[in-house]
């Protein structure tokens, strides 16, 4: 049967943290850095990172468990789970089978995606094709990152970014004219040298940008993306609010991907929406990757700032060079 004619919309928001706090103060006895410059240059206080022994999926489990609970369903009833990742455990099995396992979702096929930061964008526009042509009803796409595991130490310009956490959401069939009303998606591989993380192939160029022993870490060039980013986040926005045929005015609250509090800043500014519509976690987090925006929305959803009716952007960036965004009308 299809779904066509219906809404495909959230039904259920989760998370999970490490419990082990990471300050700016320790950082500061670990490279030549200063709480001072993390917080200006970037509006982080704090992150959170899992200890060498515990794996990601671990976070992505529990976040999917409450996730698949918020949406009352049980993980019987997931016909397909989704986990978007740039730090996964194994390359084989993928976090989506591992967390299919360990919740019990017999039913559900399940893989991995990488968009690197966009991966939750990304994740959901996956998701809501399969529902909205009757090939599923209940998708989960969980943003399950533990990028500590992949961070240079030794590197100032971005071990001070990076952080672990896991956020997980259940899309299904929603009242037509709720949910999710419109995504936009979009890739620069052409620019694609200005975040690199080197996996099973190392070239020459990237062993030259990392000078310290652990080659297998993110090297990035944090001005070109963040210039980059100010910019695209306001294109992919407009984008997707034009589609729907609604202004920034229109705009209930934005939730984008947390990198640095200067890029969410550059971003709103542009767009003319507030900064109090952007519900921030980059303080206490640090940069989660694609596990931002769902935490922020669970931390949204549990201190009630959200209304049935409320217009969201979703709105990321990231490695790729990637970027989405989607007009989410809030259901619950
Ligand atoms: O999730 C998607 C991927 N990542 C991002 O979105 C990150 C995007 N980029 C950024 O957030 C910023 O570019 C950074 C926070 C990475 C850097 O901030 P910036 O204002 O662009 O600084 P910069 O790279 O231009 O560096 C300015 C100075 C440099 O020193 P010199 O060359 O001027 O002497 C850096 O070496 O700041 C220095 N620096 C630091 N100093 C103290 C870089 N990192 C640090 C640090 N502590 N942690």
């Amino acid at each position: 049967m299809s779904n066509q004619n219906r809404g495909v919309g959230i039904l259920g928001v989760g998370s999970a943290l490490p419990e082990t706090v990471m300050t700016n103060f320790d950082l500061e006895k670990v490279v030549d850095t200063s709480d001072e410059w993390i917080k200006r240059r970037t509006g982080i206080s704090e992150r959170r990172v899992l200890d060498k022994d515990t794996p990601a999926y671990e976070l992505g489990v529990k976040a999917a468990v409450r996730a698949v609970e918020d949406a009352g369903i049980t993980a019987e009833d997931l016909d397909l789970i989704i986990v978007t990742t740039n730090s996964p455990d194994y390359l084989v099995p993928s976090t989506a089978c591992i967390i299919q396992g360990k919740i019990g979702a017999g039913k559900a096929a399940a893989f991995d995606m990488n968009a690197a930061c966009t991966g939750f964008v990304y994740g959901i526009t996956v998701a809501k094709q399969f529902i909205e042509t009757g090939a599923y009803k209940y998708v989960m796409v969980v943003g399950c990152e533990a990028l500590s595991k992949i961070t240079d130490w030794e590197d100032r310009n971005t071990c001070v970014l990076f952080a672990d956490a896991a956020g997980a959401v259940v899309l299904g069939p929603v009242k037509e004219g709720y949910g999710i009303l419109g995504t936009n998606i979009g890739a620069d591989g052409s620019a694609g040298h200005t975040i690199t993380s080197p996996c099973c192939h190392i070239d020459p160029v990237d062993i030259e940008k990392r000078p310290h022993e652990n080659k297998r870490v993110v090297w990035m060039d944090g001005s070109a993306v963040l210039k980059f980013a100010v910019r695209i986040m306001e294109q992919a926005t407009r984008a997707v609010l034009e589609e729907a045929k609604m202004s920034t005015d229109d705009v209930d609250f934005i939730f984008p991907h947390q990198a640095n509090i200067r890029i969410i800043e550059g971003a709103v500014d542009r767009l003319g929406i507030p900064l109090d519509k952007v519900p921030l976690i980059i303080g206490k987090y640090g940069n989660i990757s694609s596990a931002s925006i769902p935490v922020a929305l669970d931390e949204a959803v549990k201190t009630n700032k959200l209304k049935k009716g409320d217009n969201l952007i979703f709105v990321g960036f990231g490695g790729g060079l990637t970027w989405g965004s989607a007009l989410v009308k809030w259901c619950k």
